[in-house]
C-alpha cells in the first residue's frame, strides 16, 4: 500500500518527527511504501478562495505554480494519508494549515449534497499531533478539524494519535515508541472502529461511528 505522511511541522528532528518516524519504520517493516513530504520544505501558498479549481471537474489542481499541486497529486495516489503536526495554538502548524486550505480542490459541489464529491473519496486519512499540554481545553480543536477533514474529503478515519505533555524528542522514551509502532499496524485495519489514543493520561474514549 502507498503511505504519505504529511508531516507539517518546522522542527525536523522535534517531537512530531521523532514520533512519525516510529510509524513510518514500522510500516515500512510491514513492507509498505511510504513516503513523507516535509511541508515546511516545500513551497506552498496559502489559498486564494478564488474557486478556479472548482472549474476542472476531471482533476484536482490549483492556478497557483507552487508546490501545492505536487503534493495534492501525491496524495491523491495514496492510499492512506497520515497528517503529522505540532499543535501551534490548539490547531495545525501554519505551515500544515496552508496546505490544508489548499485541499479545497480535492472536492466538488457542496459538502452533504447529492453532488458532493472527492477525488480521495475512500482513502484512510490518520492524525498525528504532539502538544506540551494535556488533551483537555486543548487539543479537541485540532481533533474536530481533523474529523471534519475527513468529511469533506468524503474519506475514513484510520486513527489519531495524541501525544501530550512533550518536552523534548529525547524524553519520548519506549512506551511512546510502543504506541506508536500500534498506531501503526492498526493503520489498515477495519475502518470502522478507528484508533484513537491520548497519551499519557486518560484517553477521551473518541470512537466516531
Ligand atoms: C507557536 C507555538 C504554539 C504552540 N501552541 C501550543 C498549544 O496550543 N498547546 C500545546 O499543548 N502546545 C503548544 N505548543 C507546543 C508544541 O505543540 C509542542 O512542543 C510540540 O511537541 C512541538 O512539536 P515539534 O517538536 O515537532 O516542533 C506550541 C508551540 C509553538 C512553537
Amino acid at each position: 500500500m502507498k503511505v504519505l505522511s504529511i508531516f507539517g511541522g518546522p522542527r525536523k528532528k522535534g517531537n512530531t518527527s521523532k514520533v512519525l518516524t516510529w510509524v513510518e519504520d514500522e510500516l515500512k517493516e510491514q513492507g509498505h511504501q511510504v513516503e513523507r513530504v516535509n511541508i515546511s520544505s516545500e513551497k506552498i501558498n496559502g489559498c486564494l478562495g478564488c474557486s478556479k479549481c472548482k472549474e476542472n471537474l476531471n482533476e484536482p489542481g490549483c492556478i497557483q505554480k507552487d508546490d501545492g499541486n505536487i503534493v495534492i497529486n501525491k496524495m491523491v495516489s495514496s492510499d492512506v494519508v497520515i497528517y503529522a503536526s505540532p499543535l501551534y495554538y490548539w490547531g495545525f502548524s501554519a505551515q500544515m494549515k496552508a496546505f490544508i486550505d489548499r485541499c479545497l480542490c480535492l472536492y466538488r459541489g457542496v459538502c452533504g449534497s447529492a453532488e458532493h464529491t472527492s477525488f480521495v473519496e475512500g482513502q484512510r486519512q490518520a492524525l498525528i499531533v504532539t502538544a506540551a499540554d494535556q488533551f483537555e481545553n486543548n487539543l479537541e480543536l485540532i481533533q474536530t478539524s481533523f474529523q471534519r477533514i475527513l468529511v469533506y474529503d468524503k474519506a475514513y478515519s484510520a486513527g489519531e494519535l495524541f501525544i501530550c505533555n512533550c518536552t523534548t524528542p529525547d524524553e519520548l522514551g519506549e512506551d511512546i515508541k510502543f504506541q506508536a509502532i500500534n498506531f501503526a499496524k492498526q493503520l489498515f485495519q477495519d475502518t470502522t472502529t478507528p484508533y484513537s489514543l491520548l497519551i499519557p493520561g486518560g484517553a477521551p474514549n473518541y470512537a466516531p461511528k
